[in-house]
């Protein structure tokens, strides 16, 4: 496992935004999955600004969901996508087809992970993730414990149903996640892990760790030669002699 170090939160936002850049000018028809969530929103809001201003043709690129809240679609403020669309994609000129994403409030959840794995399986795997981490060491919402291979509907952790009003304007009630599988993460051709800050820490050390295990979703990835860590100063301060 390669371990990159940033002196702060910016610095990791510019280093995992340049290697999202540094994949779509290597392969424009790229299929690429960024994460929900805290974390990448200043990866998001630099790629906007770079892709918007810099002479990149992103037109062949695939953005392919990672997760999404079941019963939450882009119309929620907190969703998965909703976050995505505000901090990247509505600033970008993209076509419909080059947004692939679960709808957590589809009727039928199970065709929704078909669209998705079928989308994947098509490409050959994708060629750049770019995750967060839980509290719990989550990967998506593939939870502690629970092991799935493709696209899934799965049953949220007590951890993530505390930590999800951060997210939303209002308490939601909500019981379970649609994620990619662990075959699919694992299957990428790059896999970037991004933690930042001190609340993050203690996570980091469990990974790095831990024994490759279904417990600690995280420390799954440390089975892959593809797999990159890249957290700030404030998230490895655990690990600090100095
Ligand atoms: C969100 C997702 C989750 C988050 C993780 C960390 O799409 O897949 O696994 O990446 O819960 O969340 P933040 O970044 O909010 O700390």
């Amino acid at each position: 496992m390669k371990e990159n170090i940033f002196k702060d939160y910016n610095e990791l936002s510019e280093a995992v935004a340049d290697q999202v850049i540094k994949q779509i000018k290597n392969k424009p028809d790229s299929l690429i999955t960024i994460a929900g969530g805290e974390t990448p929103l200043g990866t998001l809001q630099i790629l906007s600004n770079r892709l918007l201003n810099e002479d990149i043709d992103y037109s062949k690129v695939t953005f392919v969901s990672l997760d999404e809240w079941v019963s939450l679609n882009e119309s929620t403020v907190g969703s998965c996508r909703e976050s995505l669309n505000t901090n990247l994609f509505d600033s970008l000129n993209l076509t419909d087809e080059q947004v692939v994403f679960f709808d957590g409030d589809a009727e039928n959840l199970t065709d929704e992970c078909k669209q998705i794995d079928d989308v994947i399986n098509r490409n050959d795997g994708l060629d750049l993730i770019i995750l967060g981490i839980g509290m719990n060491g989550h990967l998506g919402f593939n939870e502690p414990g629970i092991i799935t291979r493709k696209s899934s509907i799965v049953k949220l952790a007590d951890v993530t149903k505390q930590v999800m009003n951060k997210y939303f304007d209002e308490e939601l009630k909500l019981t379970h996640g649609i994620t990619l599988g662990y075959e699919q993460i694992l299957a990428s051709k790059k896999i970037v892990l991004m933690a930042n800050g001190a609340r993050k820490a203690n996570i980091i050390q469990i990974m790095k760790d831990s024994e490759i295990s279904y417990d600690v979703p995280a420390s799954i990835l440390k089975d892959s030669n593809n797999f990159e860590l890249y957290i700030d100063e404030e998230a490895r301060r655990l690990n600090e002699k100095d």
